[in-house]
């Protein structure tokens, strides 16, 4: 299996990578990305792309026909990935999640490849906690990140052919370690305040429900969108990815934590405006589809893999959320040293002061 994944130096990417190689030994994997996060590591290993086959650096808003000769799964990770990015850079968060995916599904299609998976999210549910939403649920995005979610999927419904199925898996929340781990994240975000400071700061005032997956589990779900049969869900699916058995109230997420890492403060904001984020998910048509790819992974077992992560690598910064593990800081920090234009693009090295 030739396979290209676009985006695959982020949070979820590098262990698709590991878990495509260790199910797939023979496969070839190209790895296509603009390089944002590259030097944002959390592993004292090697770096996560001596896994792939190839590794392209480069923009998708500006996608090489070339490198999908011989595809046959297109994976397309490559994102402004998250509410607060997408507020700051709303036009490229359009450009990239929306257009530049269809572009690429279109080339990609053009060239015989003959599964494109892109990943959605749930996100697209947007404030509703009356009931676990199905993918047949009204959709009420809020954001730019969530709208470009909804533009992508509409588009992409109307390119897919019987040779070329297509599938946008809607992600719940992510959360669980990884070499480029990510503390924008809710759990991940709890579970470093627990071993930083003892402390968990809760932004909201703990009532928002939120559905979440461990990487490891995104992986499995990705695996089987890139091998799927038109038989089982059509030319085109947008299934919500997750269990029922992970609807939590961000509350009960944090006592969790603090139950399996003791003398952990928890502090609530009840002043904060009603989060924006609140919707229970239902995950049964994922059940039904895909019934060997199921999440692995629950609450206690992914709180314990990130604690047994972030002390393997010594992590001790109480000040994480001002860290390069937080994608909008670095964002704002290349462009604040122009090295980052105002559009995201990479400037010349003589425009930054280094
Ligand atoms: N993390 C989550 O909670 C979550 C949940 C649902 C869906 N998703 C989706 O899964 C995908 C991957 O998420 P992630 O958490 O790994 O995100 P990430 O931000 O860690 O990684 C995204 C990658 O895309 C790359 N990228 C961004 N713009 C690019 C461009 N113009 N050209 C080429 N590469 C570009 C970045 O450099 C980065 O390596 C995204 O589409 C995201 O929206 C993530």
């Amino acid at each position: 299996m030739n396979i290209l994944i676009a985006g695959n130096m982020g949070y979820i990417g590098p262990v698709l990578v590991q878990h495509l190689k260790n199910n797939y030994p023979d496969s070839r994997i190209i790895g296509f990305d603009i390089g944002y996060f590259s030097h944002c590591l959390t592993t004292t290993g090697p770096l996560p792309e001596i896994m792939i086959d190839k590794q392209v650096f480069g923009d998708i808003r500006h996608f090489p026909d070339e490198l999908l000769e011989g595809i046959d799964v297109v994976i397309n990770l490559a994102a402004i990935s998250n509410d607060p990015m997408g507020k700051t850079f709303e036009d490229i968060t359009l450009e990239i999640n929306y257009r530049s995916c269809i572009n690429l599904a279109k080339k990609a299609r053009q060239a015989g490849v003959k599964h494109f998976v892109y990943a959605s999210s749930c996100s697209m549910y947007g404030a509703a906690d009356d009931f676990p939403k199905t993918e047949e649920a009204t959709l009420n995005p809020l954001t730019a990140y969530a709208r470009s979610k909804v533009f992508a999927e509409k588009d992409l419904q109307a390119l897919a052919r019987e040779n070329f199925l297509i599938t946008c898996l809607r992600f719940s929340t992510a959360c669980g370690f990884s070499p480029r781990l990510r503390l924008d994240l809710v759990l991940n975000d709890f579970v470093a305040g627990a071993i930083t400071s003892k402390k968990i700061n809760i932004l909201s005032d703990g009532t928002p429900w939120r559905a979440m997956i461990h990487v490891k589990d995104m992986s499995r779900a990705i695996e089987w969108a890139s091998i799927r049969a038109r038989e089982n869900g059509g030319t085109f699916v947008a299934v919500n990815v997750g269990s029922n058995a992970w609807n939590h109230q961000i509350k009960t997420v944090a006592l969790e934590v603090q139950k399996l890492i003791p003398e952990t403060q928890v502090s609530l904001n009840e002043d904060a405006p009603a989060d924006k984020r609140s919707y229970r998910v239902n995950f049964s048509k994922f059940e039904q589809l895909a019934p060997d790819f199921q999440p692995h992974f629950n609450l206690e077992r992914t709180i314990k893999d990130l604690q047994e992560g972030l002390t393997g690598i010594g992590f001790n910064d109480p000040h994480f959320r001002e860290s390069s593990l937080i994608r909008l800081k670095v964002l704002n920090r290349f462009q604040q040293k122009r090295i980052l234009d105002q559009d995201l693009s990479w400037l010349p090295i003589a425009a930054s002061k280094t």
